[in-house]
């Protein structure tokens, strides 16, 4: 937690730590020789990719961030740079391949290099590793040419004597100085080869001893864990190897420097993927403390063979930097999807009020149970009605129905058109849930199919949640797939698809085509996954989608291109939902995170919490209601009613604001807060949760951030109290040194306030 007013200093050690990589930053940075040619200096705003011909040195220049490398003697790209911006007139040296040490480390492994292939004596993590048929795997990638196209920039490298040919992009983004980064290799050889290890990039940290590892894991209704970890020399492996994201780790990673404790000051290097399949981050401390962080394709089970005249893109690896600590880190990573990721980016549309039926009627929906439920959802002011599973096929549990993607005759006679018009009548747009990845051995697809799924001939077929997995590698199924969905939203007016996608891979065999061409399924099906719902989204503009996986198990910066919102957990326990919630913002903006209200006591840990908590707990993301309406007093209805008001005064400013974590719920906190600092600074809304309180120990005192400290701030409260001694109306300067108590006892107990800022006259001298 952080005290008011307070900034922790460093300890000798960090002293010691910073001396060291000045030191590096002054050898990297040698005066430019007075013959080298100049090169435009880049603007301080914008975006600027520079190559200085002299020294063969790539300058990128963005926001906060610059990122240079070079062509070494050897022909290798050397990583020279990546941290705050340079001055526009520094310069970088020429790179010069580092010396090797003793025998055992030959300069390929001492020389920190932006994409190397496994060949010549490569010990650390290798970008790409092929195998010929021939029997040689030795592969020497060096410079070939460049072409720079705006803030884009192509590196192309081919092998010492093969036609291996691999093309390295770089895009710098103008507003958040991220980098996305991806390589193509491309086969021009005579015959085909087979990859067996594909990164998009490495990302080389300046030389240091005292970095610390932050990264996501979890599980089925506890995801979104932060863990954090000291770098030390070896190697740290995030990954999924499940043939989709996978809630276990994310592919997400941040690293700043230990003790650097306040969540707003400090470097931090920070990435994450754009992969839906089984992905790979390596966080490498190597012989020589270098620390690396490369990642693409796992290249567990992976093979992937390329035949002659065919490429293969890597997914792009995005990362960042910034001076601003964690929380800099995840408020530049929040920017950036909203302004380069999101369909519809930079200005996607902000989410819906939604309701959900799963946790009301489970199954056992039909059309005058769902009418019922959507009229209750718009007298509170729900803007979006979804019907989840349970409408299709022969689904009355999770054994059956899967794959049969027609209404039930039993539950909806006239079909879905009586419900969709009467949700639209009610004023609410109309979502519907679908799985269509995954198919039930008892329902009619697979009965007439059983080829169509992932197998092994002659092997077991494991089932996970009573479903096998769709090969959406074949062409046939993925064309099924797509016109099941398109003849789906052609009949039916539908707004919205809950894109669900319930358990992992297993057995994933393709004996349609040849052995050696089985393990190309860890591409071709994400692949077809992405194509299916961008030819959705073409031919329905108007279609919004959400990425649900059992939970949070398919969300990244590569699903989050297609999908406007995502679910990140089944556990919807209020309380649980602070810890999963914090989780999931160090990578993921709070504008796509939906989070619902339902009962209580919930299902998840048999809880019992207001309803006032539970609407303050869900108003920190994209709202939602799942609670089963039917079971609701007046007096719940008006609460609902008055705080979904309230939300919609306040969405603007947690959808696309700027986080702040106040107070963290982990290691036991028995206390949680965040701010959100809306786009135009005007309005700031604080969340403030109280788990349990004892010995009479009153809240702590809440400092903000982020706001202007000569402006002038009105507050009111939202829901519960503050201290009776708080001014109405204060400068920045007050509410962020002086800080706000808020009037918190007793178990489970929540509050929340506004502040607006007073426009220019009022501002403080
Ligand atoms: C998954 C989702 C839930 C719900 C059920 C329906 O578990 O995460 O929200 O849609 O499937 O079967």
């Amino acid at each position: 937690m952080q005290l008011c007013g307070s900034r922790p200093g460093k300890s000798i050690y960090q002293w010691a730590s910073t001396f060291m990589v000045a030191a590096w930053c002054a050898l990297a940075l040698l005066p430019r020789p007075a013959f080298a040619a100049q090169a435009p200096e880049p603007p301080s705003a914008g975006a600027a990719i520079r190559y200085d011909s002299a020294t063969r040195v790539f300058r990128l220049d963005a926001a906060g961030v610059t990122y240079a490398f070079g062509v070494n003697e050897a022909g290798e790209l050397q990583s020279l740079y990546w941290g705050a911006r340079l001055a526009a007139g520094d310069s970088l040296a020429a790179a010069h391949s580092r010396p090797g040490w003793a025998s055992f480390e030959p300069p390929v492994d001492t020389t920190p290099q932006e994409f190397v292939a496994w060949g010549g004596g490569l010990y650390v993590e290798p970008d790409l590793k092929l195998t010929f048929p021939d029997g040689n795997r030795d592969l020497v990638l060096r410079y070939v040419s460049h072409r720079i196209d705006g803030n884009r920039l192509f590196v192309t490298m081919k092998d010492i004597s093969l036609e291996v040919w691999v093309t390295l992009e770089y895009q710098i983004d103008p507003e958040t100085g991220v980098l996305r980064r991806s390589a193509t290799i491309e086969n021009r050889t005579a015959g085909p080869f087979t990859i067996e290890q594909a990164f998009a990039a490495t990302w080389n940290l300046p030389r240091g001893t005292d970095y610390r590892l932050r990264y996501l894991a979890g599980r089925w209704a506890g995801e979104w864990q932060v863990q954090q970890q000291p770098v030390h020399p070896g190697k740290t492996v995030l990954e999924s190897r499940r043939g989709t994201t996978g809630a276990q780790n994310n592919p997400w990673f941040a690293i700043d420097r230990e003790g650097e404790n306040d969540p707003d000051h400090g470097g931090v290097w920070f990435g994450a993927l754009g992969w839906s399949g089984s992905w790979e981050i390596t966080v490498e401390q190597d012989q020589m403390r270098d620390v690396r962080v490369s990642g693409g394709f796992n290249n567990f089970d992976f093979g992937y063979l390329l035949q002659k005249g065919q490429s293969l893109r890597t997914p792009d690896f995005y990362a960042g930097y910034t001076q601003d600590g964690i929380g800099g880190a995840s408020r530049l990573l929040h920017q950036f999807e909203i302004g380069s990721i999101l369909p519809h980016a930079p200005t996607p549309p902000l989410r819906p009020v939604l309701y959900d039926s799963w946790e009301a009627t489970g199954f056992g929906v039909d059309e005058a149970g769902q009418i019922a439920l959507a009229e209750k959802a718009a007298s509170i002011g729900v803007e979006r009605f979804v019907m989840d599973d349970g409408w299709f096929g022969e689904r009355n549990n999770d054994h059956a129905g899967l794959g049969d993607w027609y209404p039930s005759p039993q539950k909806f006679p006239h079909g879905l058109r009586p419900l969709i018009d009467k949700v639209h009548a009610l004023g609410m747009s109309f979502g519907l849930w679908v799985e269509p990845e995954m198919v039930n051995p008892d329902s009619e697809l697979y009965r007439e199919h059983p080829d169509w799924v992932l197998y092994f001939p002659n092997r077991p077929r494991s089932e996970g949640r009573n479903q096998l997995v769709l090969n959406l590698a074949r062409p046939d199924v993925r064309d099924w797939v797509f016109n099941t969905l398109n003849n789906l939203l052609n009949q039916n007016a539908i707004d919205f698809l809950k894109w669900d996608y319930n358990r992992n891979w297993s057995e994933p065999g393709w004996p349609q085509v040849p052995p050696d061409q089985e393990k190309n399924v860890y591409v071709d099906f994400i692949r077809n996954y992405y194509s299916i719902l961008a030819e959705l989204r073409e031919k329905h503009p108007k279609l919004e989608i959400e990425s649900c996986s059992g939970g949070g198990s398919r969300v990244d910066l590569g699903v989050m291109r297609y999908t406007d919102e995502v679910w990140p957990s089944d556990n919807t326990d209020a309380y649980d939902r602070l810890l999963i919630q914090n989780g999931f913002t160090y990578a993921y903006t709070p504008g796509v995170m939906m989070a619902w209200v339902t009962d209580s006591p919930s299902w998840a840990n048999h809880r019992s919490l207001s309803l006032e908590y539970r609407f303050l707990s869900s108003m920190q993301g994209a709202l939602g209601v799942g609670a089963n309406l039917n079971r609701w007093t007046p007096e719940d209805f008006a609460t609902a009613k008055k705080m979904i008001a309230q939300y919609k005064s306040i969405r603007e400013t947690v959808q696309r604001g700027r986080l702040y974590r106040l107070i963290q719920p982990t290691e036991g906190s028995e206390q949680s807060a965040t701010e959100y600092v809306g786009p135009d600074g005007r309005q700031t809304v604080v969340f403030a949760f109280l788990h349990s309180s004892s010995e009479l120990y009153p809240y702590p005192r809440l400092c903000l951030r982020g706001l202007d400290r000569n402006a002038m701030y009105r507050v009111s409260v939202m829901d519960g109290r503050l201290d009776a001694g708080t001014p109405r109306e204060a400068s920045g300067a007050w509410w962020m040194n002086h800080g706000i108590d808020v009037d918190l006892s007793g178990d489970f107990q929540a509050a929340a306030f506004t502040l607006e800022r007073e426009t220019a006259p009022s501002r403080v001298p």
